[in-house]
């Protein structure tokens, strides 16, 4: 596996290359992102991942200084992954200058849920994964459902900017107690780490009792507040716990509930200092 810094030296490594299909990390690697390489491989040749922790996507309390960085472990992972280039840029290759030219999705998508708590994520991701494009030049690229709503922006970017990227979404790799595998997972205690499971949990519950059928939006209210309130008696401090359309990631209304709009739930909450997001289709 190559690995490249420099934006001219990885374009001069894949030039001709028609096919390539990129998965974007920002590193500290899981069977998550593992499960986005064996994908990207069906996809295409040759797989390309990227490594880069995005200053722009993080908030000013967010966790960007504390970001788990185990760059050594990851370059090993992806060898065995067959992954043909690392394209593991510095800021000062990525951002050689303030970045002042930003992507900023629409306010319908960008700053709901998500884009609600976390002011200028979305603007960030768009932003750096635009760049991205733009040096590896992908044919296809692979992200994970986990980050459902960012999965859709990104969809979003590329339809309205014309980009030739098409954007492949990898399903959800769980531990077997069913938590979503995240980077920050390393944050949690192992007390925090047993009670984790409950996002996932809570998410499944309402699952259920939106296949039970015959709701209004005030039920579907009704049960996202009890969710919420249940985690919170439990420790935790929901940002969100929401039945949303798939396509749009808007509620649904009498009508979208009675012709069976296809439903995601989405949840946001902190455990302790950490924050875990989830979601799950209905
Ligand atoms: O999902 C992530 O890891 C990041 O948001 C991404 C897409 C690599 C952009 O920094």
């Amino acid at each position: 596996m190559k690995i490249i810094s420099d934006i001219q030296d990885l374009r001069d490594q894949l030039r001709g290359q028609n096919r390539a299909v990129f998965v974007p990390t920002m590193g500290n690697l899981h069977e998550g992102h593992l499960s986005l390489m064996r994908l990207a491989r069906q996809h295409g040749d040759p797989v390309i991942a990227s490594i880069f922790v995005n200053r722009l996507q993080f908030g000013p309390n967010e966790d960007f200084d504390k970001y788990p960085r185990t760059f050594d472990a990851d370059v090993e992972k992806l060898e065995k992954e067959g992954v043909y280039v690392l394209f593991a840029p510095t800021e000062n290759d990525l951002y050689p200058e303030p970045q002042e030219y930003r992507v900023e999705p629409p306010q319908n998508l960008g700053k709901i849920l998500e884009g609600e708590f976390r002011p200028g994520f979305f603007q960030g991701v768009c932003t750096v994964v635009l760049k991205l494009f733009s040096c590896v030049q992908p044919k296809v690229a692979v992200f994970g459902k986990k980050d459902y709503q960012q999965l859709m922006v990104i969809r979003q970017m590329c339809r309205q900017l014309a980009l030739p990227v098409d954007i492949v979404p990898a399903e959800t790799v769980r531990a077997e107690d069913g938590l979503a595998l995240s980077s920050r997972n390393g944050y949690l205690s192992t007390e925090e780490r047993s009670e984790a499971v409950q996002l996932i949990q809570t998410l499944k519950e309402i699952q259920e009792k939106v296949l039970q059928g015959k709701l209004t939006p005030s039920d579907i209210f009704k049960i996202e507040q009890d969710a919420c309130i249940k985690l919170s008696t439990r420790g935790w401090v929901p940002d969100y716990v929401s039945v949303r359309k798939r396509h749009d990631l808007l509620s649904a209304n009498d009508a979208d509930l009675s012709s069976n709009e296809p439903l995601v739930v989405l949840a946001a909450a902190k455990l302790g200092k950490t924050r875990l997001i989830d979601n799950l289709e209905i």
